[in-house]
């Protein structure tokens, strides 16, 4: 795809979002699935649902921008492999919780920055409608990234993890 102007960027962008959370959707059930703190798997579980109506909000952009829907997110694609690659690994439940954590927080993260960006581009465009929908999600995102930091500070550690480890 040809990237001329600020609307070509965009349409990019939404469509990077797409691909991003359609693999998010494949790779939460396989999260929750190996994460075992209740406040944790809930979390998740509740992000989910969350993840569907975010896809969405993006397939009601679709319906007037047109953006290219088989795009593949590189970005994200990496992000997930290398945190499932990790999660695999570790034998410790406890710990293994952690490392879902942050490779959760790395996936918020990315999104994060993705949906600033399109909402500041929709916004920049006079794109009122779309704005408004990023924006939602965009918020949901931060509340999302914020409760696994609190899960993590405040259950997980608190449950002495750190002290099992020494
Ligand atoms: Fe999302």
């Amino acid at each position: 795809m040809k990237l001329s102007n600020l609307h070509d960027l965009y349409l990019h962008k939404l469509a990077d979002l797409y691909s991003a959370e359609k693999q998010i959707l494949e790779a939460l059930p396989k999260m929750i699935d190996k994460a075992s703190n209740r406040e944790l798997t809930k979390a998740l579980s509740d992000h989910l649902e969350q993840t569907r109506t975010q896809a969405e909000r993006l397939d009601r952009i679709n319906s007037s921008r047109q953006f290219d829907t088989a795009m593949k997110c590189k970005g994200i694609h990496g992000i997930i492999a290398e945190g499932s690659e990790t999660i695999m690994e570790i034998k410790d439940t406890a710990t293994r919780d952690a490392q879902i954590i942050t490779a959760a927080q790395s996936v918020e993260h990315y999104e994060i920055a993705g949906y600033g960006s399109a909402k500041a581009f929709a916004d920049e465009l006079g794109f009122d409608e779309d704005a408004d929908l990023l924006e939602q999600t965009l918020k949901e995102e931060g509340e999302a990234d914020k409760l696994l930091s609190k899960i993590a500070l405040g259950t997980l550690f608190k449950d002495g993890l750190n002290e099992k480890a020494q």
